[in-house]
């Protein structure tokens, strides 16, 4: 038996360990967090996030070889390996600011380890962290009075929030790093066997520690760069009548190309890429590379410009005021499946047409109580309501933010029939039947393809 600690129990933290856990019962896993509340919410059946099939991963784990505890010490001294997936976000404050990653709850744990720790350990970083860090840790867990030997091992998470459970059960790879030395090699193997009791051996990536840590960087600034991609040119397509959609199956049968993450929208959002690119323009810009910094920071320069883009339209095509007009945003989250608000959309949208004095009705099947935090003091100007038809009530527009199918499945007639004419419709995630819409009255407004409007250019009708 491996005893197996995780220090961290977030979107990550959680669902991965659970994941161990079910598909090693001969392995005890406890996984431990400074924040009772969450210790609490993962020992109940109303867990601290919602993501699909995560209950039935933890119920079939919990208690038999599966824990949640706030006892980080205890935690160290039990563990042979440990896996730390604490919050690693950007930095507020002094050099680095705004771009490189804070990393104080990293190191901290890192002491903590040393402090506690009675013999021999593997540690792992299962948080995205620039690269390099292992060598940082390396010299605080391995200069310790005792002598204790320690092995940093690398091994980033390439979970995404909505399909974590799909994503962990069969993942397209999973990825170690350690050092060349003997040691840095069992480590490696010992976190490698772990997986290889559900992971098939070739999708099993061992590389050194640098590659490792740099990999789940590039990662995120590939897929956020596709996104910026298509977002860009669904400006275009806006001013050329050109579809974004028939544009992106055209290119993405291209199999050089590839026919995912093409789907033009109102920005990408979540915890990771915004921060993790940043990160990697911080390192770039340490290291010299000014052109490398620039050429990444685009990428968030033009996801910026498509959410001012979107709040921008809107303006325009309500006859340049919104001032007292009830908006309602369908779509709290960051995408689909997830509770999480962290850097969506669909807030900086929510955060435009306050600037503009409109009155927003923000509806979600699950992220309302993270929308209300995450808005601050905001959130006393909004009104949160969960049913989406009564959020459309009376309102002179919707605004599509969150793809979730059952805003995708409302019933458009009677939503249309509730709302003060003329109905807007502004679909930011190009998932309705724009034409049905139409039909039925509203005025639509879709990503990279031309609106459908009952109005001319003066705003009468036609
Ligand atoms: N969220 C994702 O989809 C995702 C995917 C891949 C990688 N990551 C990376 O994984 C890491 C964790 O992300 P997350 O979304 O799970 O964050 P999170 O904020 O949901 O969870 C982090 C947890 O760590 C706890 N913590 C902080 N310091 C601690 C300490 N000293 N001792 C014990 N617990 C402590 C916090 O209380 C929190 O519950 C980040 O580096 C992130 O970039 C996230």
């Amino acid at each position: 038996m491996t005893n197996i600690l995780c220090i961290g129990a977030g979107y990550v933290g959680g669902p991965t360990m659970a994941m161990i856990a079910k598909q090693c019962p001969q392995h005890r896993v406890t996984v431990v967090d400074i924040n009772q509340q969450r210790i609490d919410a993962w020992n109940s059946d109303k867990l601290p996030i919602y993501e699909p099939g995560l209950l039935e991963v933890v119920q079939v784990a919990r208690g038999r070889n599966l824990f949640f505890s706030t006892e980080v010490d205890k935690g160290i001294v039990e563990a042979d390996i440990i896996f730390v997936s604490v919050n690693t976000p950007t930095k507020t404050f002094g050099r680095g600011a705004g771009k490189a990653a804070d990393l104080q709850y990293w190191e901290k744990t890192a002491r903590q380890i040393v402090k506690n720790a009675t013999g021999p350990k593997i540690v792992v970083e299962k948080s995205t962290l620039p690269v390099r860090t292992a060598h940082a840790m390396e010299r605080i867990l391995n200069h310790n009075p005792s002598d204790i030997h320690f092995d940093v091992v690398s091994n980033p998470e390439f979970l995404a929030e909505g399909t974590a459970i799909r994503d962990l059960e069969a993942p397209d790879r999973v990825l170690v790093g350690g050092r060349e030395t003997e040691s840095g090699q069992k480590a490696i193997q010992a976190v490698a066997d772990v997986y290889a009791e559900w992971v098939p051996r070739e999708r099993i990536i061992t590389t050194n520690l640098w590659s490792s840590e740099l990999s789940k960087l590039v990662a995120n600034a590939f897929l956020a760069q596709r996104i910026s991609s298509i977002n860009a040119i669904s400006a275009l397509c806006e001013k050329t009548e050109a579809n974004v959609n028939e544009v992106a199956h055209a290119i993405g049968t291209d199999s050089r190309i590839g026919s995912r993450f093409l789907r033009s929208s109102i920005g990408f959002g979540g915890s990771c890429f915004k921060k993790d690119i940043l990160n990697l323009v911080y390192l770039c810009e340490s290291y010299g590379l000014t052109e490398v910094a620039e050429y990444w920071e685009q990428v968030v320069k033009i996801n910026d410009y498509q959410k001012t883009r979107f709040v921008t339209n809107i303006i325009s095509t309500m006859f340049n005021t919104l001032a007292g007009k009830r908006i309602a945003l369908l779509g709290a989250a960051f995408k689909a499946d997830t509770s999480d608000t962290r850097e969506s959309a669909s807030l900086d949208v929510c955060r435009g047409l306050l600037e503009e004095h409109a009155q927003v009705i923000l509806s979600d099947p699950h992220a309302l109580k993270n929308a209300k935090a995450d808005l601050g003091d905001l959130a006393e100007q909004i009104i949160f309501e969960p049913d989406p038809y009564k959020a459309a009530q009376d309102a002179h527009a919707i605004g599509l933010m969150t793809e979730w199918k059952m805003f995708a499945d409302l019933d458009y007639q009677k939503v249309y029939d509730s709302m003060v004419k003329p109905a807007f419709i502004f679909d930011g995630r190009n998932i309705l039947d724009h034409q049905k819409l139409f039909e039925i009255g509203f005025n639509v407004y879709p990503i990279g393809k031309s609106p459908l409007s009952h109005l001319d250019e003066e705003g009468n009708w036609q």
